[in-house]
């Protein structure tokens, strides 16, 4: 791609983003507010959301399924992203959780989601982990073995409780996701076999303990056709039928999360189609619908805002040097995913584009994002790397003894710290060193 495309591919960028905006004079800002007063104000890297983009976000998932007549639970993936402020602007506005933990499911509860609105996912619950979340009353547990449905049935009725569960299916689906993070397959350690899967329902409608309520499935993540889920939701519901037609209850169907979502200048995936899909194959059945969005909800609705440390020139490359890394965003170096990169200051965006090689200062060949057409960009210069709401703080560490980032909240028009950037002795506060080294 020539420069002159490379330019315009930030515009587009930018352009299909609708809280990023250019200001001849302030240069990009999010949700009206300038970049570079945030970095300037509150030092970089930063994570910077955007509240009303979320809230809209949130808006167009439910607006798509409204259009077809439906109105399933939303049960955000905290995983994606557990903030308790991210967490908070999603409760306002209706939606509950899927939680992984007892730290989301604290988390959750730490933001007023009540734990009724909340799903278990989690092939590896703790046994103390499920008698946490029956006794707070869980809305349902996911469950992802007939092992777990064994321990979830002793410790409930130990508890003297009955706890909804709904039976997680691995339904042998190649959904064309990453490799590592495709959940649906066979080989895979998600979810129960689809063959066992009649003959489980039928076992956990006797145990004590535990009342089933339905089937949830999900088959990975960042996929964009909705071809995938049809064929997963046909095989859980060929279940749901043969069930059915023995006079066995099943009240709802969880049809997982797993929406993707454009992160360089790609197709985005269609909810419209998705949800005209969902009302066609489970409309009619009267079922309860849950669905577990994580990414689609949040990664749009934050940035990554990094300050060029250096540009290392050799004789063959330019090494653009951020002060972010793959500690703070794992993505690139895990899955090999690259985020649109665009710089902030409009003098800079008016350079002409040419080839780099965007790195982090992490000592690993893996912490790099990618190669890139940017402009000159000067030691201090500023760059957003887009769409990194989902899976970035969340996932970073303080590897190379970097401390986590700041993370701060566009809450309608001003920026909140909503997460204080860690001091340096913080890294080793909980460190404990034994006397005698003293
Ligand atoms: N439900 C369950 C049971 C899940 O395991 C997940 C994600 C979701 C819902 C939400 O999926 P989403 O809508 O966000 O695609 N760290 C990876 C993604 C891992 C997803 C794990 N499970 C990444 O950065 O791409």
């Amino acid at each position: 791609m020539d420069a002159l495309a490379r330019d315009r591919e930030w515009h587009r960028l930018i352009a299909a983003r609708p809280g990023l905006a250019w200001n001849a004079m302030a240069g990009l800002g999010f949700e009206d507010v300038p970049l570079a007063a945030i970095a300037a104000e509150h030092g970089t890297p930063c994570w910077v959301y955007g509240a009303d983009t979320l809230r809209a976000r949130l808006a167009t998932l439910r607006d798509a399924f409204a259009a077809e007549g439906l109105a399933p639970a939303i049960r955000y993936a905290v995983k994606a992203n557990d903030h308790l402020a991210i967490l908070s602007v999603l409760r306002m506005d209706g939606a509950g959780a899927d939680v992984t933990s007892t730290g989301e499911f604290a988390r959750a509860e730490a933001a007023g989601i009540a734990p009724g609105a909340m799903v278990f996912s989690g092939v590896g619950k703790r046994s103390d982990e499920i008698e946490r979340a029956i006794g707070a009353g869980i809305g349902q547990i996911n469950v992802e073995s007939a092992e777990e449905l064994g321990m979830i049935s002793a410790i409930a009725s130990a508890m003297g409780r009955t706890t909804p569960v709904s039976l997680r299916v691995n339904p042998d689906i190649e959904a064309g996701a990453h490799d590592k993070i495709s959940t649906g397959r066979a080989g895979d350690k998600f979810g129960i076999a689809y063959s066992d899967a009649v003959s489980l329902y039928r076992h956990a409608a006797a145990l004590a303990g535990i009342a089933p309520c339905g089937f949830s499935t999900h088959i990975g993540s960042q996929i964009f056709s909705p071809e995938p889920f049809e064929a997963a939701y046909r095989r859980v519901l060929d279940l749901i039928d043969a069930l059915r037609a023995d006079g066995v209850a099943v009240t709802r169907l969880d049809l997982g999360g797993g929406f993707g979502i454009p992160y360089d200048d790609g197709i985005a995936f269609a909810l419209p189609p998705y949800a005209s899909m969902v009302r066609r194959v489970a409309g009619n059945r009267g079922l309860e619908l849950i669905v577990e969005p994580g990414r689609w909800l949040v990664g749009p609705a934050g940035l990554l805002l990094a300050r060029v440390t250096l540009v290392k020139r050799t004789a063959q490359q330019r090494f653009v040097v951020l002060d972010a890394g793959m500690n703070d965003l794992l993505r690139p170096a895990l899955y090999d995913a690259r985020h649109g990169i665009v710089p902030v200051s409009a003098v800079d965006a008016a350079g002409v584009a040419h080839p780099a090689e965007v790195v982090g200062p992490v000592c690993e060949s893996s912490d790099r994002f990618g190669d890139y057409a940017l402009p000159e960009l000067a030691p201090g210069a500023l760059v957003a790397i887009l769409d990194a709401g989902a899976y970035g703080a969340a996932m970073s560490s303080t590897y190379n003894g970097r401390p986590f980032a700041a993370q701060l909240l566009i809450e309608r028009g001003t920026p909140h710290v909503i997460r204080m950037r860690q001091g340096i002795e913080d890294l080793w506060r909980d460190e404990i060193v034994p006397d005698r080294l003293g």
